[in-house]
């Protein structure tokens, strides 16, 4: 079948043959299977104490009398977490909801009509069990379905599946607000740093140069949800990225070195900063470490829309914010080798940004 053999690209292979965690966790099983048990100090915390993230009315932005606050709650919300619960963020509801109706009717086909779309070793687009071709530690405990939304305005027939027939305009219309949102987004952080839009803008490709991926994450009841990772840390490799989740929960972040539980918030759209912008920000901002949870009995679903930069940017750290006393932290990196560096390797904490570090204590601190 289709993906299940570790389909190959230019010779690439998986490290061995993908199995879909969907299927495995149907199968009546007792215990979870070797390759899914992390070892014990890579495993989540049982109890991790719920993470105090600000709650951001982004219906402030608009409102004169509010502006400069909610710029400044979102700016320090990037310093302090990385990450924040956006609320009133204009996505409508309804749409929203339709998002997840056909997600959820998506992974409800039979495999075959799925495995089409299985994806290739370094080319992550498509039904994907397993980040890096060449990770062959412990895996996930999660599926996913990936896709581009931009820069490409055409449906790419290799990842955008064609059943249920109301997915393909649904997750387009999606991606057309949160590509919005994002963009409002990024002004307030340009204020915030008080850097120019347009810097903003070239620094990441210009205008036009932005990407915006979309995965929908699936992660299956777990026997032994505490020896297992549903995604195994990570920063995000992007600029921003906008999470919807149902009501399950099990997202988990790093601060400080202690792991927080993010919680559920109804309707909220969870917003955290990615690499790049960290890069960008010299610092000032955190892309934040993060992974989840599996739980026993549930299904839980989630929606990540990335934003991220044109793959021939080279991100550095802005002109402006960085002077004598603010030296650049970081070396400039193009995006198109920290990218196929992450399909190729799989997540791995922070690693890829400190490895662009030029603080070298911080860069092998863990
Ligand atoms: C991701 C991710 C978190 C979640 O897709 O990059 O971190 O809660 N997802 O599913
Ligand atoms: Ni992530």
């Amino acid at each position: 079948m289709a993906g299940g053999d570790g389909g190959s690209r230019e010779g690439v292979q998986w490290p061995e043959p993908i199995q879909r965690v969907q299927k495995l966790a149907a199968s009546s099983l007792d215990a979870l299977p070797e390759k899914y048990v992390r070892p014990a100090s890579h495993r989540a915390p049982l109890n991790a104490p719920l993470a105090n993230l600000p709650v951001i009315d982004l219906s402030g932005l608009a409102d004169p009398r509010t502006h400069s606050s909610t710029v400044q709650q979102i700016g320090d919300a990037c310093t302090e977490w990385g990450i924040f619960h956006a609320i009133n963020h204009g996505i409508p509801l309804s749409l929203i909801h339709r998002v997840q109706q056909v997600s959820k009717e998506l992974f409800d086909l039979p495999y075959e009509e799925k495995e089409v779309y299985a994806n290739k070793p370094g080319l992550p687009v498509g039904y994907g069990s397993h980040l890096g071709a060449s990770n062959s530690g412990t895996m996930d405990w999660s599926d996913y379905f990936f896709h581009q939304l931009r820069p490409s305005t055409s449906y790419d027939a290799d990842s955008w599946p064609a059943k249920p027939a109301a997915y393909r305009e649904t997750v387009a219309e999606y991606g057309k607000q949160v590509y919005s949102l994002m963009r409002m987004l990024l002004l307030a952080v340009a204020e915030n740093l008080r850097v120019d839009f347009s810097s903003v803008e070239e620094a990441f490709g210009g205008k036009d140069g932005f990407r915006l991926g979309f995965r929908i994450n699936y992660y299956p009841p777990c026997p032994q949800p505490a020896l297992a990772l549903g995604v195994s840390s990570h920063s995000d490799p992007g600029v921003l990225t906008a999470l919807l989740q149902d009501e399950v929960g099990g997202l988990q972040v790093r601060k400080d070195g202690t792991w927080y539980s993010v919680g559920t918030t109804q309707d909220a759209l969870v917003v955290n900063v990615a690499d790049q912008l960290e890069i960008f920000s010299n610092g000032r901002y955190n892309s934040v470490e993060h992974q989840v949870f599996p739980n026993t009995n549930r299904v839980r679903m989630s929606w990540a829309t990335f934003l991220g930069p044109a793959l021939d940017s080279v991100v550095s750290p802005a002109q402006q914010l960085v002077d004598q006393q603010h030296p650049p932290l970081y070396e400039g990196s193009l995006y198109r080798e920290y990218i196929s560096n992450v399909f190729k390797k799989g997540n791995n904490g922070k690693s890829y940004v400190r490895s662009h570090s030029l603080n070298k204590s911080a860069s092998t601190m863990c």
